[in-house]
Parts: C-alpha cells; sequence; structure tokens
C-alpha cells in the first residue's frame, strides 16, 4: 500500500515513515526542512524507491500544489494528515494573535489544503483512505481547563472540517478519521510525556488498518476508544 506522511521530519510523524517500511509499505514523506529530509535520509539506503521524500510545508499553496504534483502521478491509498505545531501555551492575557492565526493555518487549515490537493490521486487508491492526527485538547466537551488557546482552538476547528469533509466524501467511498495520539514522548509532548511514539504510532495504525465506512467523520484514541467531541 501506498501512504503519504506529511510532517514526517521527527516525533510521530517519523515513527509512521519507520513502522510502514518495516511492514512492507511505500512511504511518501513531507518535510519541511532540508534538515528533515536529511534525518530522514538513511532510511532510503535500506528500502531504496519505498521511500520517496518531498519538501512540503502545509502552511504555502505553493508549497502543497507542488507537493501535489509529484505526489499525485501514482494513485495514494493512504493520507496521514501529521503536521502540526503547538503555538504558544499562554494565558488569555497574553495571547498573541498573529502566532493564533498562524496555528489555525498549520493545524487546521493545512490538513484539508492537502487533502484537497491530493483527491485525485486518493480517488484511483484501492482503501481511500485519510487520517487526522488531532488531539484531544481540540475536545470541546472535555475541556475543563484554561489556556493553550492556539493549539485547542486549532484542532477544534480540524474536527469540524474533518467531520464536514467525511459527510461530504462519503458518497465516492473516501474514509476520513481524527486521531488522538495518546500523550506522546516528542518534542511537542516534552520529557514529561508518558507514551513512546513507538506504542502511539502502532496503535493509530491497527486503527488506520481497520478503518471502514461506518468510522468516517469520527474520533478516536489510539487505542481505538472514540473520543468525545
Ligand atoms: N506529542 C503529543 O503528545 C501530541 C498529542 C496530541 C496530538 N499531537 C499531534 O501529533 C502531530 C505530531 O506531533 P509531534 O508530537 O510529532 O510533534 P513534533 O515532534 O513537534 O513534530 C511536528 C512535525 O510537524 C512538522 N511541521 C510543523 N509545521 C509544519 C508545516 N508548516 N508544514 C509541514 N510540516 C510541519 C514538523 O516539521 P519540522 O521538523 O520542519 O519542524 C515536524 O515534522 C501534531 O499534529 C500534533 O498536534 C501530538
Amino acid at each position: 500500500m501506498r501512504y503519504v506522511i506529511t510532517g514526517a521530519s521527527r516525533g510521530i510523524g517519523f515513527e509512521f515513515v519507520q513502522q510502514l517500511l518495516r511492514r512492507g509499505d511505500t512511504v511518501d514523506a513531507g518535510v519541511r526542512s532540508p534538515e528533515g529530509a536529511r534525518r530522514l535520509e538513511p532510511l532510503t539506503r535500506e528500502v531504496g524507491n519505498r521511500l520517496r521524500i518531498h519538501a512540503l510545508d502545509v502552511e504555502s499553496d505553493a508549497s502543497i500544489r507542488s507537493f501535489a504534483a509529484d505526489v499525485c502521478a501514482a494513485p495514494v491509498d493512504v493520507l496521514i494528515n501529521n503536521a502540526g505545531v503547538s503555538g504558544l501555551w499562554c494565558a488569555f492575557t497574553e495571547v498573541d494573535y498573529t502566532d493564533l492565526a498562524r496555528t489555525l493555518a498549520v493545524n487546521a487549515l493545512g490538513p484539508l489544503r492537502v487533502t484537497s490537493a491530493l483527491l485525485p490521486a486518493l480517488r484511483r487508491g484501492a482503501v481511500r483512505k485519510v487520517a487526522h492526527v488531532s488531539s484531544r485538547m481540540g475536545s470541546v466537551s472535555s475541556n475543563t481547563e484554561g489556556g493553550a488557546y492556539a493549539y485547542r482552538m486549532s484542532k477544534a476547528a480540524l474536527n469540524m472540517g474533518v467531520r464536514t469533509l467525511a459527510n461530504d466524501l462519503r458518497a465516492e467511498g473516501l474514509t476520513t478519521v481524527l486521531l488522538h495520539p495518546g500523550w506522546v514522548q516528542t518534542d511537542m509532548g516534552g520529557p514529561q510525556a508518558t507514551l513512546p511514539a513507538v506504542d502511539s504510532v502502532r496503535g493509530m495504525l491497527r486503527v488506520i488498518d481497520g478503518m471502514g465506512p461506518e468510522h468516517s467523520g469520527r474520533f478516536f484514541d489510539y487505542q481505538g476508544e472514540e473520543v468525545p467531541w
């Protein structure tokens, strides 16, 4: 199967690439910078052309267009929209609205733009799945804390976008879900995080593998439990 992963340079995205290659899949990995590409390059020595590395900044229309032009030459089976930023975690009176707008652009608009650009290749794919790495922090009903406006608002907007997308694309057999990866030991998750990336990604791949039309537009954690909106 052919997978496309955004934000593949480190953290959860990098772990997705490793696990998919290990089980024999083909991966097109989007990375934002040449340093990110360099981190993935050693893997190409082991798997040859099963891993292709592409430049991708999900905030930039031009970058998404050029990424899609490369990737859409062949059918895509599964797209994993993983790239994300944390935004500034601060109290209400300290919210930086430039940062908030950028966080929305990356976390909420980016995944929808990438999905839209890759739709022609997804339509030609065998399984037509799109997984979005969201966060429980975007759950409105389970939020009992203040702060982290940019991150919470961006993931809540992503959740609504993906739910709407599921309704729009259901008729053509495209399945899309939202995933909460747990609190994962990455640069974003920080040193206190409880879950190794390897376990989070193993769980999310199990959820993605089991995804069918009945799951479209729903929000699951890495263990397959439904997350409240
Ligand atoms: N870690 C957690 O506990 C946790 C919990 C819930 C949800 N999540 C979500 O999981 C996803 C991955 O997070 P992570 O923990 O692996 O974070 P991370 O270690 O900070 O990695 C983030 C990845 O996203 C990429 N990225 C950031 N901005 C981008 C842009 N504009 N265009 C393309 N790529 C971009 C980064 O690329 P560069 O290397 O170029 O910066 C990096 O590859 C995110 O969507 C995050 O919100 C994480």
